[in-house]
């Protein structure tokens, strides 16, 4: 544990209907911290808050905005309106939101005509980072550092997973294949209806949402690369295999039922949902978790009192060049869509 004390600061964090997000909400409001979530239905996002005994929108604690991060009209909209309403800058951004549709026959399309997994994960996230990177950077935390105070760099937390990397065993599952953007084709030809896949090749919904969370741990490394000398800590961590969340709801019903108790007593790899909210808290608050361009993880393997370290990428992750690559190209999907 370090000696510095940081104060609390507000946080916005994407997708708290259930799951990590909503457990982070409540681990982050229990460290102090004001959190206002982004959901496509901010009623929901409410209910669910309140079922967990959260305050009720109160301005100083918690609020709920609306954002569909699958569109990206209504990111750029909702962000406008944060922006004209906040008091104070943002001290953190946790990209947490997701879907997962690994039944999929065929893609499904968000407004904009992207492939929906790669739009919500990925294209409204990637926005959502650009429009408030400014505003992140004028964020002005006080950290005590044992003799005097100083100013902790705002964070940019992505909520990673172990399927998108290679290095790891559960990144090289060949079901139905591996995290790969190939030589990005998808991309080049504009990813519009209907390539759906970053690789140009046919659509495989399980890789799509692995595709689009390899993209996700890319855009981490490459704020590293670009903002590295700028006052915001860029993150990523895997919070171990949190099997009861709702992500799994479109997977087959015996898998909802087995892959809990296979994680559990098998690979020994579950985490409640209220161990991973915990986690996403400290790597947004705590001191020990301010370096930048860190992929945050407890293991696979969860053992009691594990402490978080590094863990390694794969190449696939940290390629300056397929970084590059998805940035600019991602960027100028994201133009055209203007
Ligand atoms: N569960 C795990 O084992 C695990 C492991 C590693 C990483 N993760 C990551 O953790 C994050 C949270 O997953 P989870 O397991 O907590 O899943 P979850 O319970 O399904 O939560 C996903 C959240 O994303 C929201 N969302 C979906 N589409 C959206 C959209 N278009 N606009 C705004 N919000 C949207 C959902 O809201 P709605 O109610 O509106 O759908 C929900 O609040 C994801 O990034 C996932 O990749 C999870």
């Amino acid at each position: 544990m370090s000696s510095f004390q940081s104060a609390p600061g507000t946080v916005l964090i994407t997708g708290t209907t259930s799951g990590v997000g909503l457990y982070a909400t409540k681990a982050l409001i229990d460290l102090g911290w004001k959190v206002i979530t982004a959901n496509r239905s901010p009623l929901r996002a409410e209910e669910a808050a309140l079922q967990l005994g959260l305050p009720i929108r109160s301005p100083n604690q918690l609020q709920h905005i609306h954002m569909d991060l699958s569109d990206l009209d209504s990111v750029r909209v909702s962000v406008e309106k944060l922006l004209q309403s906040l008091e104070e800058p943002l001290d953190a951004l946790v990209c947490n939101a997701a879907v997962y549709m690994p039944r999929l026959v065929r893609p499904k399309w968000s407004p904009q005509g992207y492939e929906l997994s790669m739009a919500t994960n990925h294209f409204g996230h990637f926005l959502l980072i650009q429009l408030l990177l400014e505003n992140l950077s004028n964020s002005k935390r006080p950290v005590w550092k044992g003799r005097s105070w100083g100013v902790e760099p705002s964070r940019l937390v992505m909520l990673g997973t172990v399927t998108a990397n290679y290095e790891e065993l559960g990144g090289k599952i060949p079901i139905p294949a591996p995290a790969d953007l190939g030589d990005l084709l998808g991309f080049k030809k504009g990813f519009s209806k209907p390539i759906c896949m970053a690789n140009g090749k046919r659509f495989k919904p399980g890789k799509a949402y692995k595709d689009s969370k390899l993209c996700n741990m890319i855009t981490i490394q490459e704020l590293h690369r670009r903002f590295k000398d700028s006052s915001i800590v860029f993150s990523s961590l895997y919070p171990g295999c949190v099997a009861k969340t709702k992500l799994f709801r479109n997977t087959p019903k015996i898998f909802q039922w087995l892959f809990p108790l296979f994680q559990r007593f098998i690979t020994g790899g579950f985490v409640s949902e209220t161990l991973a909210g915990k986690r996403v808290a400290q790597v947004v608050s705590f001191p020990e978790f301010g370096r930048s361009g860190v992929h945050w993880s407890w293991g696979n393997r969860q053992k009691k009192n594990r402490e978080q370290f590094s863990q390694q990428l794969s190449t696939r992750i940290t390629d300056p060049e397929t970084a590059k690559g998805v940035w600019d190209l991602t960027t100028k999907l994201i133009e055209k869509s203007k």
